[in-house]
């Protein structure tokens, strides 16, 4: 079971270096932070296992404000998140630049979590799956490749998708590409067990509740109970 910590912009070093000393991952959960760039150096030197939150479709150029999947695995990162929601809908990533990004960092050696998951009104309106659909077929299968769904109506505003509603995307998802799928939207130590209890949810990927070692241990803690 992979539980990932997306930090989002928040923690500096010290924050970050702060948080490694009071965390520890139990035995059986493979734990996982994605601090933002400039804090990567420390939480590699502090023994974290270490994805960035996103990663370039090039080795190198003229592209202000990207970092590459050499500079990340020089660094000593394991892996990236590409496609996240806020990226979509912030940033102008598209499912075209998503694609290229997880190709390029899992053929330079990092691991990949491509973030997928629909909108409320996409929801509403039953288009839950075209959406899945769209997004999961830009990506190739690849032993290093995750997906998370995340959906979007989940993220930050306390909303988790059900259990049920959880299982049936990521069956959905699995049924397009099999690859192991995490859970993303609002994961909290209340509600991790009933989530991670899901036959096909292999994971978490949470926002706001990995920023404190403690809760985010918790949830690390109920992932390595659920399948030890
Ligand atoms: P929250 O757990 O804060 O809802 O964020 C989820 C997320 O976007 C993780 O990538």
């Amino acid at each position: 079971m992979l539980i990932a910590g997306n930090w989002k912009m928040f923690k500096g070093s010290a924050e970050t270096r702060a948080f490694a000393a009071a965390f520890s991952a139990p035995e059986g959960v493979e734990a996982v932070v994605c601090p933002p760039f400039v804090s990567l150096a420390a939480a590699v030197e502090s023994g974290l296992t270490v994805f960035a939150q996103n990663v370039h479709w090039e080795d190198e150029g003229a592209y202000t404000g990207e970092v590459s999947a050499p500079m990340l695995r020089e660094l000593g990162v394991a892996g990236a998140l590409v496609g996240h929601s806020e990226r979509r809908q912030y940033f102008g990533e598209s499912d075209e630049t998503v694609a290229r990004r997880a190709a390029h960092a899992l053929a330079a050696g990092l691991r990949v979590i491509a973030c997928v998951g629909e909108l409320e009104e996409e929801r509403e309106l039953g288009r839950t799956e075209d959406v899945l659909t769209r997004q999961i077929s830009v990506l190739q299968p690849h032993p290093a490749l995750v997906v998370a769904y995340e959906p979007v109506w989940a993220i930050g505003t306390g909303r988790t998708a059900t259990p049920e509603q959880a299982q049936e995307a990521h069956a959905f998802v699995k049924s397009l590409l099999d690859v192991p799928v995490l859970y993303g939207g609002s994961v909290k130590p209340e509600n991790a067990e009933e989530l991670l209890s899901q036959p096909d949810v292999d994971g978490a990927l949470v926002g706001g509740a990995s920023l404190d070692p403690d809760s985010f241990g918790s949830i690390c803690r109920i992932a390595a109970r659920i399948r030890s």
